[in-house]
């Protein structure tokens, strides 16, 4: 049964959900969530990230949900494996993690149709200061930029709130990857940007489902790609971090469809 406020219409490009949808996104977010929930005991030295991406399509496949990055584009892997000066979809492979290393997994998977799409950051092993500072920063800058989110309010009020606090801890937004509005669809309409000016971009309305992804690096915000054509890397060589939910806009503020059921959102990262 499809209600007619559930039906997908269009305001510009950008869809408006009723009920049925914020039913189908807690259901995919909270799947997303549990699935990293399930990699954290995982992610430790000599860990290969191919064996990590091995362990999600597994959990994902027998959820009886689908792995949304699987085949996307091309893309070969479950989940995306961005180490140190990665800054966003590493691919999986050989490569072993090292004491030392922060890294985000990237999931997605869909559940009925509906795309949860949820981020997070690992320490592996004892961590160096400035490198948990790094994902500390990350994670506030997250918390910012949810809080930004109701109805009236912009897509660019998030990337203000996200960038003042980013740079007033002397750290960078990377310019070249966003959020992006998701439901049925992967990657839709609206493009939420991590940087930005107050009052500017598209008005938020209840019913609208996107995701917040900053990338934060430690040095300067240029990035380059791989020869790969998907690993993306700090310019500078410096640290990169990244944290993500799925959310929606409710009558009076924000859902986060990808919540940890059980806390785990943030990983404790064990100091050096
Ligand atoms: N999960 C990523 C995002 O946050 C997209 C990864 S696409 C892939 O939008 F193909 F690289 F997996
Ligand atoms: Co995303
Ligand atoms: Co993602």
């Amino acid at each position: 049964m499809t209600d007619t406020l559930d039906a997908e219409y269009r305001t510009g490009q950008i869809k408006l959900h009723g009920p049925e949808g914020f039913e189908g996104m807690r259901k995919a977010g909270r799947l997303a969530a549990e699935c990293l929930d399930m990699l954290t005991p995982y992610v430790v030295p000599g860990v290969s990230t191919g064996r990590l991406d091995d362990l999600a399509r597994e959990f994902i496949l027998d959820h009886g949900a689908l792995p949304a990055c699987l085949g996307y584009r091309g893309y070969t892997k479950t989940v995306c494996i961005s180490p140190n000066h990665v800054v966003c979809h590493g691919i999986p492979g050989d490569r072993a993690l090292r004491e030392g290393d922060i890294a985000n997994i990237d999931v997605t998977v869909i559940v009925d149709g509906w795309h949860g799409d949820t981020s997070r950051m690992y320490g592996v092993g004892a961590v160096a200061p400035r490198a948990k500072r790094l994902v500390d920063v990350t994670y506030e800058a997250l918390e910012r930029g949810l809080a930004a989110v109701k109805p009236g309010a912009r897509t660019g009020d998030i990337g203000a709130a996200i960038q003042s606090y980013v740079e007033s801890m002397r750290c960078s937004v990377v310019r070249d990857f966003c959020g992006h509005g998701l439901g049925r669809v992967f990657h839709d309409a609206p493009n939420i940007l991590h940087f930005g000016h107050k009052g500017t971009g598209e008005l938020l309305r209840p019913g609208m489902f996107f995701t917040i992804e900053p990338m934060v690096n430690l040095g300067k915000h240029p990035v380059k790609l791989l020869s790969d054509g998907w690993t993306a890397v700090t310019r500078d060589k410096s640290l990169s971090a990244q944290c993500e939910h799925s959310v929606g806009v409710t009558e009076d503020g924000v859902e986060v469809f990808t919540a940890s059921p059980t806390g785990q959102f943030r990983p404790p990262i064990q100091s050096a």
